[in-house]
């Protein structure tokens, strides 16, 4: 019930008082401050509605997730994780955004910025590729949010093209924190754990139950079960790997044949790839997460030649697919 209190479902509603003078009330908003409407996704625990604030008129994505479910599946933990991992990546543009947080007796809401060009995949499975520039574009789009929500201590263990959604500019918002790992603070105190650090011990012990998405899955993961911001940027590889060539690196008949892959490398490149592009995979795509080039160096990488990093990067006309 912890979760209701911290939520941030308030809203500042003007009225008129007793005594005919405007005033304005903070209101928590709630299920019935929004109209419902057609269905945007579907998870196993989870349905994102879209909706419109019945005050201002603005649209949002509302995703609900079923209390008893999500109790009976042991999902409370991923539930808080999302919440917290969004709270904390408030202030960037390629980053879904968490508005309001509420619940009735049966659901669990999460109010959220609509993303109403849908998923990447989506948009490249018809497609079929992308163009270097294209692939440039929304590559440096995901680069800097990545950076974002790891400068905020955050991981999200679960990039692919499915959780990239697009806007009505066709720009990034990635999404579905559920699975993210949110680092402990730094602290200035030495020698003292902190309560992040006591999380992450139960974090290891509980992680060997936890892999992403099977082509996307880095090797450290399936090595040592550990994962750690590099864990993204090798996800990052793979997404650019497949936005080139339209298939993901290390795809395979089933997960187990798919991890052999991962941990053996084992993936070529289609006739065709640019050989700039596939220098930048190359140093993705390795197996040391140490050894794996730094956000810095992939913003410097030739692939992203004449990209203007920073907020120029968010108001930039997204290229025309092609
Ligand atoms: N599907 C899942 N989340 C979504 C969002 N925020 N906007 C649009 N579609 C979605």
């Amino acid at each position: 019930d912890d979760w209701q209190e911290r939520g941030a479902a308030v809203g500042i509603r003007r009225e008129i008082d007793q005594n005919g003078n405007p005033v304005q009330r903070l209101v928590k908003k709630g299920v019935k401050d929004f109209n419902f409407g057609r269905t945007l996704g579907e998870g196993s625990y989870s349905t994102v509605l879209a909706a419109t604030d019945r005050q201002t008129l603005r649209e949002y994505a509302i995703k609900v997730l079923d209390k008893n479910h999500i109790i009976k599946e042991k999902k409370v933990k991923y539930v808080n994780i999302e919440k917290e991992a969004l709270n904390q990546l408030t202030e960037h543009p390629g980053i879904v955004r968490l508005y309001y947080t509420f619940q009735d007796k049966r659901s669990l809401y999460f109010v959220l910025d609509l993303a109403s060009g849908g998923e990447l995949l989506g948009v490249l499975k018809k497609m079929g590729t992308f163009d270097e520039e294209c692939t440039r574009f929304y590559g440096a789009q995901i680069l800097d949010a990545i950076s974002y929500m790891h400068s905020r201590g955050v991981i999200h263990r679960d990039l692919k093209p499915e959780n990239v959604l697009l806007d009505d500019q066709m720009h990034v918002k990635i999404t579905d924190f559920g699975t993210a790992k949110i680092l402990p603070k730094p602290t200035p105190i030495s020698g003292d754990a902190t309560p992040g650090d006591l999380l992450d011990g139960a974090e290891t012990s509980r992680a060997l139950s936890f892999v992403g998405t099977a082509e996307y899955v880095s090797p450290e993961l399936l090595n040592s079960r550990n994962a750690c911001k590099a864990s993204d940027l090798w996800a990052f590889g793979c997404i650019i790997y497949q936005l080139l060539a339209g298939r993901p690196p290390f795809k395979a008949a089933n997960e187990y044949l798919t991890f052999q892959k991962i941990v053996n490398l084992e993936y070529t490149f289609p006739e065709g790839f640019p050989e700039i592009a596939k220098d930048l995979v190359e140093r993705l795509l390795v197996s040391d997460p140490d050894k794996r080039l730094p956000i810095e160096h992939i913003r410097n990488h030739q692939f992203f030649d004449g990209v203007q990093w920073g907020t120029r990067l968010w108001k930039q006309k997204a290229p025309r697919l092609k």
